[in-house]
């Protein structure tokens, strides 16, 4: 290697992506959302989650530094994180919809979720229809605040939004919400961790987890992460990943 390769395999620099830190790819991810994106002091990003390692296998094949910003969900969904030109791609355990297609260009699909709720195990909660009376929490902007909307029962309260997994699941250990309606990886974690606590009903809402882009740019770049992801399931990183972070 001469050190003055300009293709596009990552030698130079990136500067054909378009970045917003030449050299680096600015990935926003609304933190925390186990075993997506948390926090971990002893990774160099200081954060850590199967988003997150993808970020870096990515980055680091496509010969770039890779930087992690901590920003608000519903600002990343809605595509308005991008107009304010701080981040390269969203990787935040993203479902993708047709609706966000208007704002947002995704990569090829990378998990697949489903819905999920997460009670006290001594609530009497069993499933969506116990909720009569009681209130559920969301994550404001989420399909599983759209999820609640739909399928609540007519006389329970209307579902209460929270900004991120950060509030709504300590506001269920205090007591102050019934439940918890969102995907089901977080809500397997709180449940792993916490025993007085389980998930009482899945729902198959076949939803697919992409990463985000800002709608008509950084075409090259999403090009170029959809080449890497599928390198990385043919050299096996992607499944090392997945049992790593889904054990189950
Ligand atoms: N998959 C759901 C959605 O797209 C929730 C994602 C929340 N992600 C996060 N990092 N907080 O609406």
């Amino acid at each position: 290697d001469d050190g003055e390769s300009t293709t596009s395999d990552g030698g130079g620099g990136g500067s054909e992506f378009d970045l917003v830190q030449e050299g680096t790819l600015t990935v926003c991810s609304d933190i925390p959302y186990p075993p997506l994106e948390f926090q971990d002091p002893d990774s160099p990003s200081g954060y850590a989650g199967f988003d997150i390692e993808l970020m870096q296998n990515i980055s680091d094949n496509l010969g770039l530094e890779m930087a992690v910003k901590d920003v608000g969900f519903d600002a990343l969904q809605s595509g308005t994180i991008f107009a304010s030109g701080q981040c390269d791609i969203g990787a935040s355990a993203m479902t993708i919809l047709e609706e966000r297609k208007e704002n947002l260009d995704f990569s090829d699909p990378y998990y697949d979720s489903l819905q999920s709720l997460l009670a006290p195990v001594d609530s009497g909660i069993q499933s969506i229809d116990d909720l009569s009376g009681k209130t559920v929490g969301v994550q404001q902007g989420t399909t599983g605040q759209r999820f609640a909307q739909e399928n609540l029962p007519d006389d329970a309260n209307d579902p209460q939004r929270f900004p991120s997994d950060g509030e709504l699941w300590p506001a269920l250990q205090a007591g102050n919400i019934a439940a918890i309606l969102q995907d089901y990886p977080p809500n397997y974690v709180h449940a792993q961790d916490n025993p007085d606590f389980e998930i009482v009903q899945t729902f198959e809402t076949n939803e697919q987890y992409g990463f985000a882009f800002p709608k008509g740019e950084k075409t090259q770049l999403r090009e170029a992460v959809n080449e890497e992801l599928q390198a990385l399931r043919d050299d096996g990183t992607y499944d090392e990943l997945y049992a790593e972070y889904f054990p189950e």
